[in-house]
Parts: C-alpha cells; structure tokens; sequence
C-alpha cells in the first residue's frame, strides 16, 4: 500500500465525511493505495477540534496557508463556501499540490474556466466530488444506457432532491445567499449531481428552458433575527440533448424543497426496447424495463457491488459514506494511472460543463425563453 497524505480545508460537514472515509480504509480490498489524513485547516477552533480523534491529523490550523506550506501533503481536499472556492483551488496549485475540489467547482462559469486555466497550467491531477454515481444501482444505470440495450432513447429525467428548505424555522446557512453559494442557488449546490451521469454519457443539453423556484424569502439567522434568503431553491430544467442522431428530452431536477425527500438522486433512462431506474431512496434496488409480448418492470436487489471491492458481504446495502469511499478510491486510483476500466470521478471539464448548463437556466429564468447551449 502507498500512502498519500491528505490535507483538508474546511471541516465542516464534508470535511468530516471525508475523514471519516479515511478512517475506515480497511474496508477496501481491491486498492493499491491508502490515504491518510495529516492536516486540516478551518476557521472554526471547534471544527478543528473534532480532528483529535484521528491520531494521524497532527496539523490543525486557522491559516489554511500554513497547511499549504507542509512539504508532506501531497493532495488537498477543499470544502469551503462557493465563493472562496476559487481562491483557495488556486492557492492549492501554486503550491503545487493535487487537489480534490468540491462541486460546484467555482461559483460561476467564468470562475469555473479560469480554474480551469490554473490546472492546465499547473499540471496538477484534479478531480471534482461527485459521489452518487458510485452506488451500484447508478454503475448498472451506467452499463444499461451504454450497452444499447434500451433501443431508441426516448427520454431521460436525472435528478436529486431534499426537502432540507421546508421547514422555515431551520436558521439560513451560507447555502440559502448568493453572495455565498452564488446566483445559481440550487444550481450550484446540487446540480453537478444531477448532470454527472448525463454528462458522462455525452449527453449534453443543446438548448434549455428552466423553470427556477425560490423558497422562504426570511429566515432565522441563528442569533435570534431573521435574515433574508435570496437563492433559487427548486429547479426544473427542461433541455434536449442528442442520442444517436436524435433529439432527446432530458429533464435535470435539483430541489430543496421536495416534499418527503432527503437526499434523494434518481436516473430514469427509458427507451423503445427497454429502460432503467435507480433511486437512492432504495439504495440496492434497480428497476429493468422489458419490452416483450408483454411490458414488464423487473425489480431486482444488487446488494454491495460497488466499483471498488470491499470487505462488506455482497447481499448487503451500500449507503452514502459507501460511495463517498468508492469516489475516494478512483481519486487516488486514477492519480496514480491504475483507474483501469472502472469510473473516474467527475473532470474539470465536465464540472465547467456543469456551469455552461447552469449559466442557460439562469438565462432561461429570465427572459422565459428557451436557451441554446
Ligand atoms: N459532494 C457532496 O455530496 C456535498 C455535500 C454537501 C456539500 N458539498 C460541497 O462541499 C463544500 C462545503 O460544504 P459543507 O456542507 O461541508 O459546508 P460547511 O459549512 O459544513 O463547511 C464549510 C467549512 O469551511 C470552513 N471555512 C470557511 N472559510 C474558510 C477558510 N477561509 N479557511 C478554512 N476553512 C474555512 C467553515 O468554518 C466550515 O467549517 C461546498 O462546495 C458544497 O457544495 C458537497
């Protein structure tokens, strides 16, 4: 096993995530590579304090620059506010550091590309997170859309939904202002899961018209007043995309208010011979469509076949810090050449794809039209 030392900035809720990921390495069985957490860097003592509890994370710091400055870290894993996203992604490869980025990748698409430019100047390995396609419902998803199976396309909705933004007591976080999440709202802060798989099927929107909803204008700021929220907070884009040399309805949905749902990302692929859904509201479970003398939809359970092996009994179901290890794996994988044939987390480039996409809803909100792309 080779060690790669992780350093982290912001330990906030994914920050956490990661370690913890970390922390039970030993799950996998089919890695040549081990991380290990040695830094972190956030502005909150109590964050930072929540490291003690790994032996290995002996750097903690309120200056992420100093963590910078450890000759010891080899790739950086930054989970910050959007609007210092780009910041701090670029001090992360003047110091010449790999670095795994969180989604949206920049709060823009002008910030996307000019990230972009840094990478391909820097010649660092850069990955964006994006982890729900590692369940192996999505992987299968993956496999059906490729393997021609379901005939013409017909159409296909991609999606993820909560309902985190229902309850209007809950305070506003830096996520629910533009100023911090950017003027993408719900664009940024769960689109790269709902375009991810589309995206890497090539099924790129060529033209778009968004529905784009916002949610409490007011809510609590955690100190006892209110505060306003100015992000759009449900989105329903209505695009085309080619399949074949067809044009091809393709839906991408990003809520935060979705009734019933937490953390819900969903995949519908339907075509004239066949078809298949996948939910995360059933975390095993993969629906088929046939199409015969008779139409079925088969339901069948695929248990724990994740990209990666793991130690886990196969009948068993993957579950969220699951997949966030699997997106972990092909990260450090694919940084050292040995991905193979297995999926790699999502690219640069498609993360600015991401933004192109995001860029036309907010257009399309606007002027009400449909966008081309
Ligand atoms: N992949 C996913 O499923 C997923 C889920 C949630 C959030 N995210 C993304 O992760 C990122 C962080 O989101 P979160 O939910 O963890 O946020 P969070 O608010 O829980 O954590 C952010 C942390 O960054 C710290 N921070 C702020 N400014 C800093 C600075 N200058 N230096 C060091 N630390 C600083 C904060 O103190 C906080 O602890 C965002 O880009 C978000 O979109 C991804």
């Amino acid at each position: 096993m080779k060690t790669i030392n992780i350093g982290i900035i912001g330990g906030g809720l994914m920050g956490r995530e990661m370690a913890s990921a970390f922390a039970r390495w030993c799950a996998l069985t089919d890695v040549s590579v081990q991380p290990e957490l040695v830094a972190v860097a956030d502005l909150n003592p109590d964050v930072l304090s929540w490291f003690d509890i790994i032996p290995s994370c002996t750097q903690k710091v309120t200056d992420y620059h100093a963590l910078l400055a450890n000759p010891e870290i080899d790739v950086v894993y930054a989970a910050v506010p959007h609007n210092l996203h780009e910041k701090i992604y670029l001090d992360v490869l003047n110091a010449g550091k790999d670095l795994f980025a969180e989604k949206p990748f920049g709060i823009d698409l002008p910030t996307a590309q000019r990230i972009v430019e840094k990478i391909n100047e820097s010649g660092c390995f850069v990955r964006c997170s994006s982890e729900m396609p590692f369940f192996p419902g999505a992987q299968r998803a993956l496999e059906v859309a490729r393997s021609g199976e379901v005939g013409r396309v017909l159409e296909v909705v991609s999606g993820f939904h909560h309902s985190s933004d229902l309850d209007p007591t809950k305070a506003a976080n830096w996520k629910r202002l533009n100023a911090t999440c950017g003027q993408g709202g719900v664009l940024n802060d769960l689109g790269m899961h709902a375009c991810h798989l589309p995206l890497r099927l090539g099924w790129k929107p060529t033209r778009l018209f968004a529905q784009l909803q916002k949610g409490y204008p007011l809510r609590p700021d955690g100190k006892g007043g209110t505060t306003p929220c100015d992000t759009w907070d449900n989105a329903h884009l209505n695009t085309w995309t080619n399949i074949d040399a067809e044009e091809v309805p393709l839906r991408l949905e990003m809520k935060r208010l979705a009734p019933g749902a937490t953390n819900t990302w969903f995949i519908e692929i339907l075509g004239t011979d066949g078809g298949v859904r996948f939910s995360t509201a059933e975390p095993k479970t993969l629906h088929l469509f046939e199409r015969g003398k008779e139409q079925y939809w088969k339901r069948t359970d695929l248990g724990f076949g994740t990209p990666f092996k793991a130690v886990t009994g196969g009948i068993f179901e993957p579950g969220f810090p699951d997949v966030i290890q699997q997106m972990w794996a092909a990260f450090l994988m694919e940084r050292e050449g040995l991905l193979e044939d297995r999926f790699g987390c999502a690219t640069p480039e498609e993360a600015v794809a991401t933004h192109e996409i995001f860029a036309a809803a907010l257009e399309s909100q606007q002027s009400g039209t449909v966008v081309p792309l």
